[in-house]
């Protein structure tokens, strides 16, 4: 007999006693190294996720927290993501259907702009029911002298090293971001690079493989939540995602100074901790290798990459994303299958 009591919430808890929340996902943990163990170079050059510690990268953006960064740019108007609940799903606007309305649920995060002072002041005064903000910067030159400082002290013979060991391309941008305790980034998947340090805070990423894909349901690549989980973690729908029961995912915790490598294809759902006031982190964003690079048997990142390339193909083709199915069966059904 099982000698294991009911919780007292009957397992109703959202919150898991970590302060993130929880899932009905079978997880496995991240690798964790410090940034002097060969092991670093072997994950990151199989394109696989790993945990870094110890690295100096952004020794300097260590002070970055909302005083500072009000100090130091005090009218500089950031951009925040404004959203109704927890969830912060992007929406490429580009891709909303032009005239009509959209087919997707009512948009529920929307784009501000407001100084570091007045984001800090939203988010100290914050109560349960109101809407959630999100600070999302790209750095460029507009976040003023001595935050450019800063960047330029970070450890870029680091970082130009690991560019170097895997053959990465440019560095396109850096993102800060800024998070109110307990808002989540819905789980997606990047077409880069991710170098991603956690500088206050924590935040846990729950990563999946790019096999995993027909198990997390992306919607056709022409919708403005393309690259993006249809799932709800939260609240399942097995009946329209099935296979998202066998999805399998690895969790990473990532603590300010650390550094979690996540691999281009590769899905994650990220989440700021609970009762943290809030989470700082920095995205470093790299291209990828040049395709010359290919190998066969392919990898799971480059068969998603063909199948996102001929789904494109064929949806600007038929300029009716209505049609792309019935094409892509003609093509398949009783030819390639029994
Ligand atoms: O919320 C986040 O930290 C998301 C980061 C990412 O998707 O790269
Ligand atoms: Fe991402």
């Amino acid at each position: 007999m099982s000698n294991t009591l009911p919780s007292e919430d009957g397992g109703k808890e959202k919150y898991d006693t970590s302060g993130f929340r929880k899932y009905n996902i079978p997880l496995e943990q991240v690798p964790k190294f410090s940034h002097d163990d060969p092991r670093v170079d072997e994950y990151i050059s199989e394109m696989k996720p790993v945990l870094i510690t110890g690295s100096n990268l952004i020794e300097s953006a260590m002070k970055w927290d909302l005083e500072y960064i009000s100090e130091h740019m005090p009218s500089s108007n950031l951009t925040v993501i404004i959203s109704k609940d927890h969830n912060f799903k992007y929406v490429n606007e580009k891709k909303l259907p032009q005239g009509q309305m959209s087919n997707l649920k009512p948009i529920h995060t929307r784009w501000s702009s407001m100084t570091a002072r007045e984001f800090l002041q939203k988010i100290k005064s914050w109560k349960e029911g109101d809407e959630r903000l999100y600070l999302q910067q790209v750095l460029d030159s507009s976040v003023g002298p001595q935050l450019v400082q800063d960047f330029l002290h970070f450890n870029w013979e680091w970082a130009k090293n690991k560019q170097r060991i895997h053959g990465w391309g440019p560095l396109t941008s850096n993102l800060l971001l800024i998070s109110m305790e307990g808002n989540v980034t819905p789980c997606h998947y990047d077409e880069q690079q991710n170098l991603f340090v956690g500088i206050r805070g924590f935040k846990r990423c729950i990563l999946f493989p790019p096999e995993q894909f027909d198990c997390l349901y992306p919607p056709p690549v022409s919708d403005p939540h393309d690259r993006q989980s249809q799932v709800d973690f939260e609240n399942p729908d097995l009946k329209r995602f099935p296979k998202f029961s066998e999805a399998r995912g690895m969790e990473a915790i990532v603590g300010r100074g650390d550094i979690l490598y996540i691999p281009l294809y590769w899905w994650h759902h990220i989440e700021s901790k609970q009762n943290d006031d809030y989470t700082v982190s920095l995205n470093f964003w790299y291209k990828t290798k040049p395709t010359a690079d290919i190998e066969y048997p392919l990898k799971s990142h480059q068969k998603v990459a063909i199948l996102r390339n001929i789904e494109k193909m064929v949806a600007e083709a038929l300029q009716n994303p209505d049609e792309v199915a019935h094409l892509m069966r003609a093509l398949v059904l009783g030819r390639y299958t029994e």
